[in-house]
């Protein structure tokens, strides 16, 4: 009689199941919503904010490749991200996500910046690591080194800058002539970054550029303008000088309140992990690379691009001529950031940066792709 009058009631013992089925239901719809790629599912994962620091995971479970072989999240939490004033947040591979401790403000890291570049420097760079910043420099002892001197400061045979005044000719070049223009086919992850996120009436700031292929390859994707941060100072062909300017560091620095928040992106290729080094007569700082990076959140604007490149491998340097960014110093390099897309420049499309494709060369082997960062 019940039975009859309810047809469509089932028994109170089914109620548990139908809950689950309901659940799994319900959860397989908004995934297949967001999109049916495994790719996509991976991003809506990573999406999800998660408390910090995240709770309940054991970071000794968690190992990443050093020179050292596998060490524990856990113990490079303590052994080095606290002693540079960051620690783990979330056990992301192949790049731990971190945050800064004492976040230092933007008056700070320009006033730092500029005090450490008006000392008084060697007349050739040196050729060791000072003793004193020699932990540092090696990321307590999980960095390998090795040497490889290079004194760009004074050599007469050094890079100059080269067809700042041919942009006409440039702006009509296609993709691999001019993403190649520097450094073959790895200088084409840029181009091929700034074309799949366009830079559409969007403002930015190159930071070391010998060859504008940086900032062509922007205005081909759009942007209005461009301000090039270089040592050198650079002759703009004419017609170019509505949309594109240049600037010494030093005068970046003083005026950084100009700048401050005020760009849409800010690229940089194969420069940053020279700074500090000493090799271009720059004033030797085991956080010369850090620095930058913090200077380029401060001066783009709450979700900002940042487009950079530079050797990928695993954790090491080659002293005096460039860093070698394997999980552990990129983590400190992405801080403040969301690591959106990574180019190769042998496809157009993006080539996620596993970590087999990060630690695929040798110790002191590298790749140079552009990581796209948006600032957080
Ligand atoms: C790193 O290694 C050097 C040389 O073996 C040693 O002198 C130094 O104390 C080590 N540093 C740390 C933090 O273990
Ligand atoms: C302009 O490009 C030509 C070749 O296309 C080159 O010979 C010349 O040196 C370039 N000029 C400058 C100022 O870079």
């Amino acid at each position: 009689m019940n039975n009859r009058a309810h047809p469509f009631l089932c028994p109170s013992r089914f109620y548990p199941i139908l809950l689950i089925v309901g659940l799994f239901l319900m959860i397989t719809i908004l995934f297949l919503n967001d999109s049916n790629s495994v790719r996509s599912l991976k991003n809506s994962i990573s999406r999800i904010k998660l408390p910090d620091p995240f709770p309940a995971v054991n970071l000794k479970e968690y190992k990443i490749k050093t020179y050292r072989g596998y060490v524990s999240m856990d113990e490079l939490n303590e052994n080095v991200f606290k002693k540079f004033g960051y620690e783990i947040t979330r056990p992301t591979y192949p790049v731990p996500t971190v945050r800064m401790i004492n976040e230092p403000t933007c008056e700070e890291v320009f006033f730092a910046w500029q005090k450490i570049s008006e000392q008084p420097q060697p007349k050739f760079p040196p050729k060791t690591i000072p003793a004193e910043r020699m932990n540092e420099f090696l990321l307590y002892n999980y960095t390998a080194l090795s040497d490889w001197y290079i004194n760009d400061k004074n050599s007469e045979k050094g890079e100059k800058p080269r067809n700042w005044e041919n942009l006409s000719e440039l702006i009509k070049w296609p993709r691999a002539k001019l993403g190649g223009l520097a450094y073959g086919s790895d200088g084409v992850s840029i181009y091929d970054a700034m074309h799949a996120y366009r830079l559409d009436g969007k403002s930015g700031v190159v930071i070391g550029s010998m060859q504008p292929w940086v900032e062509v390859s922007a205005l081909q994707s759009g942007a209005s303008k461009v301000l090039t941060v270089e040592y050198n100072k650079l002759t703009i062909q004419e017609e170019f000088r509505d949309r594109m300017s240049s600037i010494l560091p030093i005068d970046f620095v003083k005026n950084w309140r100009d700048y401050a928040g005020t760009f849409d992106f800010a690229a940089s290729f194969s420069s940053i992990e020279h700074s500090g080094l000493g090799r271009y007569g720059d004033p030797v700082d085991p956080l010369g690379d850090l620095r930058e990076m913090l200077k380029i959140k401060c001066v783009l604007k709450p979700g900002g691009l940042l487009f950079i490149g530079f050797p990928l491998g695993t954790d090491s340097i080659q002293y005096n001529a460039h860093r070698i960014y394997g999980s552990i110093r990129l983590a400190m390099m992405m801080y403040g950031f969301e690591w959106l897309d990574t180019f190769s420049g042998d496809k157009e499309e993006a080539n996620d940066l596993t970590s087999d494709r990060l630690h695929s060369k040798p110790i002191f082997g590298q790749i140079q792709n552009t990581l796209v960062l948006r600032k957080l």
